[in-house]
């Protein structure tokens, strides 16, 4: 995910892109960079800086020069995902020509293998993206045919698998722009009689130009001149309907993608997010079985199968995750897993042998306790195993190997997206690594890939509780203690539950096994004490409805999470949320979603600050 912006017209284009590029930040902001060029001039001129805008926007003060008034220009600001954040890997690339300039936002799947054949016709690179393995493939084309730009972007795009929205610009002809996309957004905003033209990842930093605003379709190509209507095709450059929409959107709404707040958003982003994470890992093959592709599976396979005993690592929400990681590879790879909080196994003198692998889970990966735990890990001779969102953060350097989850930047404090995105990793991981190790049958590896697949249309199904959530929580708000409790895969996101409502809402919440209460938490049952049980039908469901019995002749207040068409709970139950019918292992990416939209509507009707709660922070380095 990264922001996107571009414009052609007759104003400098410097300060729009600048501002846009601070608008879309919330996108990504691990660098960022500007290409610029003026009609009559035939000269790019790129201007790139690490970190965030405001330090790109100080080099072209102090840089820009004549370009300072070019009237053509593309940006854009990453959140990497192929090779770390720095200058070098920062957008807009250049061809090897200097011809070309590109910016993308997404993933091309198919890179090393284009890169390869690149490299054959004797193209070098200057950065470890796989965007610029893309502007070397239009480049290619574009020598080849003569140099028409938008021919050689649709045969070029014809060529990859992926996720991309990218804008060109060619130094031979800045009277134009081509821009094209597929599953990553783009919207082109058109200005006053075709006279300038705006471009961006959202409408955001576009509104204040025009409302005219045409969204690209998957596999769409503009084709975008000074002057002229703006021309658009598919792939097979066939003429596409333009259709203009009048957008009228407040802009702060705008940069959350229309949602009140970014928790919000990020919730709803999940469905995509875990289409993205799954990109080119789980893949159907022409026989129509499953496959799961993990290159760190394939580079360290030896000495992943030789594990006798793993140990995950991690604090907060993502040591959660690690939590159904243990039941994910222990039942798929037989190998026993200890999960440990990273700031306890650092000064714990733990046990630690050479064989043993260390899995540490974080979103920032800035953590300072599990940072500090790899590093014990690390001196004992364990091979250490990331899971890591932050693309190129220290725990990704830090670890030897790793997965990243590629859900995009989290920006609400409350963790929710990366959850979703760990244990879809942490399941590809054990399946995969099951497979290579013969523990998990053909037919049992083969029924969960296909669950995984259709997870991102399962969430979207529950999600659609969304407004029932909301009425409910309402109810919720004179609540001082809530008590969340499951079991199995669902034990998880019991603690997961308490966790995030305690954090955004600020009511005590302990989540707990179920058949734990009875030891001891069924002492504070009241009707005052709201009680979640995560009840689906895997998970020792005759068992569940035994501990909701006793809660119920207690008086409790009872809010389950039942699988869908569920008659029985009914009958314990004050209230009903449902997640469809799915294998067990995989009900936690469904089952935590009510919990993430309980714990966001209670906060929101208390009138709490959601996305950045009291007292905590996202990234938390110290100990
Ligand atoms: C989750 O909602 C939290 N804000 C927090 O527990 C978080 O998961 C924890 O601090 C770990 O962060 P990390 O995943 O970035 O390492």
């Amino acid at each position: 995910m990264c922001g996107i912006v571009g414009y052609i017209g007759s104003a400098k284009a410097a300060p729009f892109l600048i501002k846009g590029l601070h608008q879309l930040e919330y996108r990504g902001y691990d660098s960022a960079g500007i290409a610029l060029t003026q009609p009559e001039t035939g000269r790019i001129e790129v201007f790139k800086a690490k970190g965030k805008v405001d330090n790109l926007e100080r080099k072209l003060q102090q840089a820009a020069g004549e370009a300072a008034a070019f009237t053509v220009g593309i940006g854009h600001t990453r959140w990497a995902t192929h090779g770390e954040p720095s200058e070098q890997n920062a957008h807009p690339h250049l061809s090897g020509s200097g011809e070309l300039a590109l910016v993308h936002n997404g993933i091309i799947e198919n890179y090393q293998l284009l890169k390869e054949q690149l490299v054959e016709l004797g193209y070098t690179f200057q950065s470890e993206t796989d965007t610029e393995v893309l502007v070397q493939l239009i480049d290619y084309f574009y020598q080849k045919n003569g140099k028409k730009l938008k021919n050689a972007v649709s045969q070029a795009l014809k060529k990859t698998i992926g996720a991309y929205a990218i804008v060109v610009m060619e130094r031979n002809n800045g009277r134009h722009l081509v821009a094209a996309r597929k599953a990553s957004p783009l919207v082109i905003g058109i200005g006053q009689d075709s006279s300038e033209f705006f471009i961006g990842s959202d409408a955001t930093p576009l509104i204040e130009h025009t409302h005219k605003m045409v969204y690209l379709e998957d596999e769409q190509i503009a084709e975008i001149r000074m002057g002229h209507e703006l021309e658009i095709t598919n792939l097979d450059e066939i003429v596409a309907e333009v259709s203009v929409k009048d957008v009228d959107l407040d802009i702060s709404a705008l940069s959350k993608g229309g949602y009140p707040h970014f928790m919000l958003k990020e919730i709803f982003e999940q469905p995509q997010c875990i289409e993205n994470c799954m990109r080119g890992r789980v893949v159907k093959q022409a026989d129509g079985t499953y496959d799961i592709n993990l290159s760190a599976l394939h580079n360290f396979k030896a000495k992943l199968i030789r594990a006798r005993h793993v140990i995950i690592v991690a604090c907060g929400t993502s040591w959660h995750a690690g939590l159904i990681g243990k039941q994910l590879i222990e039942e798929m790879c037989r190998i026993r897993v200890e999960v440990e909080y990273a700031s306890e196994f650092r000064y714990r003198n733990p046990v630690i042998e050479k064989d043993d692998v260390v899995i540490a889970i974080s979103q920032s990966g800035e953590t300072a306790d599990t940072l500090a735990a790899i590093q014990l890990a690390k001196q004992e001779g364990a091979l250490v195993f990331g899971i890591v969102n932050g693309v190129g953060s220290s725990i990704a350097r830090e670890t030897e190997t790793g997965v990243y989850i590629h859900v995009g930047p989290e920006i609400g404090v409350a963790s929710t997206k990366a959850f979703t995105g760990q244990v879809t990793v942490l399941t590809m991981l054990s399946l995969a690594l099951g497979r290579a190790l013969g523990t998990v049958a053909e037919d049992k590896f083969q029924q969960i890939c296909a669950g995984l697949v259709e997870i991102p249309r399962l969430m979207k199904q529950v999600l659609k509780q969304n407004d029932a959530i909301a009425n409910l929580a309402s109810q919720f708000t004179y609540a001082k203690n809530f008590l969340y409790l499951g079991r199995g895969y669902n034990y998880p996101v019991a603690l997961e539950g308490a966790l995030k409502l305690k954090e955004i809402s600020y009511i005590h919440a302990e989540g707990y096994p179920a058949a734990e209460m009875k030891h001891g938490p069924i002492a504070l049952v009241d009707k005052e004490m709201p009680i979640v049980f995560i009840a689906t039908h895997h998970q020792l469901y005759h068992k569940i409805i035994s501990n909701m019995q006793e809660v119920q002749s207690r008086g409790g207040r009872i809010l389950a999470v039942v699988t869908e068409g569920d008659t029985d709970i009914q009958k314990f139950a004050h209230d009903l949320l449902e997640v469809p019918d799915i294998i067990n292992c995989l009900e936690p990416l469904l089952s935590v979603l009510p919990m993430q939209l309980l714990a966001y509507h209670v906060a929101v009707k208390k009138g709490l600050n959601v996305d950045m709660p009291r007292n905590l922070a996202k990234s938390v380095t110290v100990e």
